[in-house]
C-alpha cells in the first residue's frame, strides 16, 4: 500500500511538472493550452531523437505523425467537399450546397505549418474550410503545396502561385460558380506568409486579369532577416511556436544544410551587402510604441557572404513579404491582419500593418492580447474569438 501511494505521488508530480508550462497571467484555458503544448512537446522530443538516430528527418517524421489527423474529403449537407488538382497541385474544394441564382465569393485558402508540415485535409484545416464556406455561402479553395525538406523555396512558392492562378482563370471560376470581383486570399502562419507573397506577384503579373480584392493574414511570418525581434524575445518560449522552431522551419524553408539555422540562431546571417534591406523590418521605426516598450534596437549583426550567396532565398521578397519597398505595397488590395500578443511571429505582422497604412492600404488589425500563435482552427475559446473576427470581416468586406 505505501509503494503504491509513493509511486502515485512520483507519477503525479512528474506529470505535473511535464504539463506544466509557465503562461501569461491572461491567459484563458490554461490547463487546455498545457495539453495542447504537452502533446507537441512530446512528438517533438520523440522526433528529435528520430533525427538523432538517422532514422528520418525532424519534419519528415513530424508529418508522418500529423498525417493521421488528416481526413478525407467528406460532404456534409451545408458543404459539398472534393479534392482535385490545379495546374497539377492538390486541392480541396469546398462548395456549399444550398442553390443561389448570384454567384458566390472565393477564398483561396493557404494552410500553415512552417512550410514543412500540415495539408489541407488536416482536421482543423478542413474544419476551418468547412465553416467559412458554410458561414460565408463562399467557394473555398484550400491548397496542398510541396513541403520542405524534400522541397525548399520556390516551390512551396510556386506551387501556391500556379493554384491560384489556375483558380483565377475565367473559366475555372465559371464552373465554381465564383464572383470574379469578390475574392480573396487568405493564409495563417507561414500560409500567411504565401498569401502574402503571392498577392504580392500578382500584381506584378501582367498576364493575370482578376485581381482579388481582399487579402487575409492571420499571424504571418513576413520577414526572416531578424530574430531579435521585441516578439521574439518576449514569447521565445511560449506555446507553440518557440523561436527555435520558427527558425528551424525558415532555415528548411530555404535549405536543409543546419549551418543556416545556426546562423539564423545568434540573428547573425544577413550579409553586409544586403544592408539596405534591413530598413523594411527594422522594428524601432515600425512598431508602435506598446510593442516595443522595454526593448533597445539593436541592428542584426552582419553574416557570411558565402553563406549568403549559397541560400540566398531569405532575402527574397517571395519569400520574405515585408521586403517588398513601399511602391510595391502601394497597390495591394484591403487587408486583413490578425496578430496574437505572445507569438514571436507578433511583430512580423504589425510592421506589415505599418509599412502598408504608409504605403495607403486600407488595413484592419485585430490584434488578440492573450493570443498565442497557431490556434485559430483550434476549438479553444480563444480560436473561436480568432476564428469569429475573421470571419466577420471577410463577411462584411469581401
Ligand atoms: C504532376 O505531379 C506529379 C506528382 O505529383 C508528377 O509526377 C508529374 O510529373 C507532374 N506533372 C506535370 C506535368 O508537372
Ligand atoms: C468543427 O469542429 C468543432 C469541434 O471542434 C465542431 O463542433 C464543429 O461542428 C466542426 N464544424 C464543422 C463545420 O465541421
Ligand atoms: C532603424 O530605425 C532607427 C529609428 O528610426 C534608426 O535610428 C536606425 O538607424 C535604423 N536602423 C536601420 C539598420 O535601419
Amino acid at each position: 500500500m505505501g509503494r503504491k501511494v509513493i509511486l502515485f505521488l512520483i507519477v503525479g508530480v512528474f506529470g505535473a511538472w511535464y504539463l506544466c508550462t509557465p503562461l501569461p497571467a491572461n491567459t484563458e484555458q490554461p490547463w487546455a493550452i498545457m495539453c495542447v503544448e504537452a502533446c507537441l512537446k512530446t512528438i517533438s522530443k520523440l522526433m528529435h531523437l528520430v533525427e538523432l538516430l538517422g532514422i528520418s528527418h525532424y519534419m519528415t517524421g513530424t508529418n508522418f505523425i500529423l498525417s493521421f489527423l488528416d481526413i478525407p474529403p467528406t460532404s456534409d449537407e451545408y458543404v459539398t467537399v472534393v479534392d482535385t488538382t490545379f495546374d497539377n497541385i492538390s486541392v480541396r474544394v469546398y462548395v456549399p450546397t444550398q442553390k443561389t441564382k448570384t454567384l458566390r465569393r472565393g477564398i483561396f485558402y493557404i494552410h500553415g505549418g512552417g512550410f514543412s508540415l500540415g495539408s489541407a485535409g488536416f482536421y482543423c484545416y478542413d474544419n476551418l474550410s468547412r465553416r467559412t464556406a458554410h458561414r460565408l455561402n463562399a467557394v473555398v479553395i484550400s491548397t496542398n503545396y510541396r513541403l520542405a525538406p524534400k522541397h525548399h523555396f520556390p516551390d512551396q512558392f510556386e506551387d501556391v502561385y500556379n493554384a491560384l492562378r489556375w483558380f483565377l482563370r475565367q473559366a475555372v471560376l465559371q464552373e465554381y460558380g465564383v464572383d470574379p470581383k469578390r475574392i480573396g486570399v487568405s493564409g495563417d502562419s507561414s500560409g500567411g506568409n504565401s498569401a502574402a507573397a503571392v498577392v504580392q506577384q500578382l500584381r506584378r503579373d501582367q498576364d493575370v486579369k482578376v485581381k482579388v480584392k481582399v487579402q487575409a493574414l492571420i499571424y504571418p511570418a513576413l520577414q526572416a532577416l531578424d530574430f531579435d525581434l521585441p516578439s521574439y524575445r518576449e514569447n521565445a518560449h511560449y506555446p507553440v511556436l518557440y523561436r527555435w522552431f520558427m527558425i528551424r522551419f525558415w532555415s528548411e524553408y530555404i535549405t536543409t544544410d543546419r549551418s543556416l539555422e545556426k546562423a539564423m540562431s545568434i540573428n547573425q546571417h544577413v550579409p553586409a551587402h544586403s544592408a539596405h534591406l534591413l530598413q523594411f523590418v527594422n522594428w524601432s521605426s515600425l512598431l508602435p510604441e506598446r510593442f516595443q516598450k522595454g526593448h533597445i534596437y539593436k541592428k542584426p549583426a552582419f553574416g557570411s557572404s558565402t553563406l549568403a550567396k549559397k541560400y540566398p532565398g531569405f532575402l527574397d521578397v517571395r519569400a520574405a513579404p515585408l521586403l517588398a519597398d513601399d511602391t510595391q505595397l502601394r497597390s495591394l488590395p484591403q487587408t486583413y491582419v490578425l496578430t496574437c500578443q505572445h507569438d514571436v511571429l507578433r511583430d512580423d505582422g504589425v510592421m506589415y500593418v505599418t509599412r502598408l497604412r504608409n504605403a495607403g492600404v486600407p488595413v484592419t488589425h485585430d490584434h488578440i492580447e492573450d493570443g498565442f500563435h497557431g490556434l485559430i482552427s483550434n476549438s479553444l475559446k480563444v480560436g473561436d474569438r480568432m476564428r469569429n473576427q475573421y470571419i466577420n470581416w471577410l463577411s462584411e468586406n469581401l
